[in-house]
């Protein structure tokens, strides 16, 4: 299976929205903890993609690529840049979703790979991310080179249950 992965320009962000929202839905369907909880509908879905990121991505404060297999979108990941003038050295890495359909395929391992390649040209010598604590991201993140700062308890609700639950943050040095 041959997968490609696309640094998506704002221009071209209204052709993958449907995809993208697909692939958010049904991550969250299948227990992914990454900022919404049941019941999660395909129109909230949409409604993240079209009103949180992409202000940000025409602002060029943030970078989003989708992995294809063919035309198919199955596969999706950010990198946000802060604003603050003090931290134009960092990155944030977030929501990276691929689809329950298309895991352990090496996908998020590709996304991750240009997203990183795309740190360094940027000259970002510092990332971050936080991940549910023992989550499946964990070890693929560590796979990558980040590191475990620590963890916090109670940080957010489970997606499907009435329980609060540890998040990782991680970084890795450039
Ligand atoms: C986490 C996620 C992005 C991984 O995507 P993926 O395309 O299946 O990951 P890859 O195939 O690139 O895996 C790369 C490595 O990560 C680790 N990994 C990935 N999934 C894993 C799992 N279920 N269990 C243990 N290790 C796992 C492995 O080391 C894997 O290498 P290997 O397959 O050679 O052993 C995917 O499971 C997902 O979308 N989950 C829901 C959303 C989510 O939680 N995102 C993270 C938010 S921080």
């Amino acid at each position: 299976m041959t997968i490609t992965i696309h640094q998506i320009p704002p221009s071209d962000f209204s052709a993958i929205v449907d995809p993208l929202s697909e692939i958010l839905f049904q991550c969250v369907q299948t227990g992914a903890s990454v900022g919404f909880i049941q019941p999660f509908s395909k129109h909230e879905a949409h409604h993240f993609w079209t009103e949180i990121i992409y202000p940000a991505l025409k602002t060029g404060h943030r970078h989003l690529w989708a992995a294809k297999k063919g035309d198919q979108i199955v596969g999706t990941v950010q990198l946000d840049l802060p604003w603050a003038p003090n931290q134009v050295h960092r990155a944030d890495v977030s929501k990276l979703l691929v689809h329950p359909g298309y895991r352990r395929l090496g996908i998020a391992g590709q996304l991750m790979a240009e997203l990183l390649e795309t740190a360094v040209k940027l000259e970002r010598s510092l990332l971050t991310l936080d991940t549910r604590t023992g989550d499946t991201a964990e070890p693929l993140y560590l796979g990558l080179g980040f590191e475990v700062a620590g963890s916090i308890p109670n940080f957010c609700r489970a997606p499907d249950n009435d329980v609060l639950e540890a998040t990782t943050y991680m970084y890795k040095i450039m």
